[in-house]
């Protein structure tokens, strides 16, 4: 499963980069808003930093203005992703951009109807929503589940872009479930790591280490 950070924050992403965690980036314009800083410089500093996909979000609600604010944000650098939501016009934006060779990430997906619609528009990357699902009382899991099963019949080529993700249980239950990419914040990724049996065992072995007298090198 790819990992992709979900911040517009760059020390985050270049720590994560260096520790070779990352396969790409998700934007949206609440963490643009977080980040406090100038959308397109820092989509194209991200860009520079990470190898793989980096989405940016439009904001135009109508077909025209979507297509008109894809044709800026996909110059910034070859790796960008262009975010659409979930409508009819961001879908029909969805066709036009994958057919010219332009990565699109449909955003804000809730439901595996949904994603049946973006797969058929050409989507690279459906992004179903699964905390804000569960925050609503379903299980976002479901819907995850649902969408593999759905994409695997048809043979689909869009990737399954885990989103919302708010611990470590959602990455783990998206893996098992045969998602391509989950997006989580960059503390959910560090989580990751953390045991307390590991970090008791570290703690066990320097005690010990320590009692040899011995240093290396
Ligand atoms: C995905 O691309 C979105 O940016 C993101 O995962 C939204 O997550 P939230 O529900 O925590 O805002």
């Amino acid at each position: 499963m790819k990992f992709f950070a979900d911040t517009a924050d760059t020390n985050d992403i270049r720590e994560l980069a260096d520790a070779g965690l990352l396969d790409g980036v998700t934007t949206n314009p609440s963490l643009i808003h977080k980040a406090g800083r100038n959308f397109l410089e820092v989509v194209a500093e991200i860009c520079e930093i990470v190898e793989g996909p980096v989405s940016a979000e439009v904001v135009a609600l109508d077909y025209d203005g979507m297509m008109r604010e894809a044709e800026v944000v996909r110059k910034i650098a070859d790796n960008v992703a262009v975010k659409l939501p979930l409508t009819i016009e961001g879908l029909k934006a969805c066709k036009a951009l994958t057919s010219d060779g332009t990565m699109v990430n449909v955003t804000l997906c809730f439901s595996a109807n949904q994603a049946l619609l973006a797969a058929k528009a050409g989507a690279t990357f459906i992004s179903p929503f699964v905390g804000r699902h569960d925050d609503i009382g379903f299980d976002g899991m479901d819907l995850i589940g649902d969408i593999r099963l759905i994409y695997d019949n048809y043979a689909f080529d869009t990737e399954i872009l885990v989103a919302s993700v708010r611990h470590p249980i959602h990455i783990l239950e998206a893996a098992k479930l045969g998602a391509d990419v989950m997006t989580a914040p960059p503390a959910v990724i560090r989580q990751l790591v953390k045991h307390p049996l590991t970090d008791k065992g570290i703690e066990g072995f320097m005690a010990d280490w320590a009692k040899t007298g011995q240093t290396i090198g």
